[in-house]
């Protein structure tokens, strides 16, 4: 089967090639993965979407190490290829999603039962592998952590990247007052066309200035909700605006800085700070992270989230994705999507 291979860290926005100089590589005889249990599963991925953590891991820049060479990629969605004998819950050929800590930038991968999600009717099979991560972490943070309520003020940073395009759509869903922070027009532009109540555009100036006139034309005190995962200056000033009791969802440092949250101001303003690694659930608390993910996929299937594929690329232009992460050009997901070849067929 054809699989992206990171065989070395390094950079991953350099076009693969077979020498040796290259970070990523494209197999195309990888071994197509075995069933490893009764109750697996063989998907053959129809989509993958890439997350800012895909990109630190091929740079070796990520919390998790992982043994070289592998296959990078975790979220996905696939049509169920081949079964174990003792699976119960899914068929040859039903659409379904998923994630992983790698091995989703190839053509089938191997699941417990237990760790696949059907796609319900009238979801976009494409559209379901942006959905894990991205969605996933957002939601657990927004609603199971923050338990974030109408009329609160929820201030995402990084608004028009992956978690933070998600963090928008569930903090409208749940009916929060919704403040994007995004830098340049075109993603302002598809913010407010997302139905933001106020959107500060980066490039033209801070973050204060512009919330505290927008809190003030709506008789409001301040932020409620902040979710972060920018990081750095952005998140330094944005505390600024936060009010008494407020609470911090700290997601991520896409800035590249770990901002520091003074601990004397959180005892005085009664502030609650999250950390929050949403992979790490499915270890410690399996059932939240299901559960969450169940009631994602019905609303998309509901349409009251929708999401936005910014560019789809094969996956020999695997490069070209990492690069749109690298060069913040991203709204919403960047995918790697692959044919239905009738071709290929798979040997237990
Ligand atoms: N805690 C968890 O479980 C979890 C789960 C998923 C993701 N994350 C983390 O969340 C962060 C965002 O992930 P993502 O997949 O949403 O990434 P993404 O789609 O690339 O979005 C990142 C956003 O951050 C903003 N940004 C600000 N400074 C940046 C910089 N120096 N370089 C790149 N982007 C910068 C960009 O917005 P502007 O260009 O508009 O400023 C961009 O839209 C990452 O740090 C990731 O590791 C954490």
């Amino acid at each position: 089967m054809e699989a992206l291979l990171c065989r070395k860290l390094g950079d991953p926005t350099t076009q693969p090639d077979s020498s040796e100089n290259t970070a990523l590589t494209v197999s195309t005889s990888h071994p197509i993965p075995k069933l490893t249990s009764p109750t697996s599963i063989r998907v053959r991925i129809k989509s993958t979407s890439l997350n800012y953590a895909n990109y630190l891991q091929v740079l070796g820049k990520y919390q998790e190490k992982f043994a070289l060479p592998f296959v990078p990629g975790s979220d996905y969605s696939g049509v169920v290829e081949s079964i174990g004998p003792k699976v119960t819950k899914f068929k040859v050929g039903d659409p379904v999603c998923s994630f992983a800590g790698v091995g989703s930038f190839a053509q089938f991968i191997v699941a417990e039962e237990k760790d696949l999600f059907g796609v319900p009717d009238g979801c976009d099979l494409v559209a379901a592998g942006a959905l894990p991560v991205a969605y996933g972490t957002s939601h657990v943070a927004l609603v199971h952590r923050a338990n974030l309520k109408s009329g609160q003020v929820l201030l995402v940073l990084g608004a028009a990247g992956g978690v933070g395009l998600a963090a928008v759509q569930i903090g409208k869903v749940c009916g929060a007052i919704v403040i994007a922070v995004a830098r340049g027009t075109e993603k302002v532009e598809f913010l407010k066309s997302m139905g933001v109540d106020h959107v500060v555009d980066l490039s033209k100036g801070g973050v204060i200035e512009s919330v505290k006139s927008f809190l003030k034309t709506k008789k409001l005190k301040g932020v409620d909700v902040v979710y972060d995962p920018v990081g750095g200056k952005l998140m330094k000033e944005s505390m600024k605006l936060l009010n008494w009791g407020a609470q911090i969802l700290v997601i991520g440092f896409a800035s590249g800085e770990v901002p520091v949250i003074p601990a004397n101001i959180a005892l005085v303003k009664n502030w609650t700070i999250h950390g929050l690694y949403w992979g790490s659930y499915k270890v410690h608390h399996p059932s939240v992270l299901e559960d969450s993910l169940k009631e994602l996929l019905s609303w998309l299937a509901r349409g009251l989230i929708t999401i936005y594929i910014s560019n789809s690329y094969k996956l020999q232009e695997a490069n070209l994705a990492f690069s749109d992460i690298k060069d913040r050009k991203v709204i919403g997901k960047v995918m790697i999507t692959f044919d239905d070849p009738k071709s290929i067929t798979s040997k237990l």
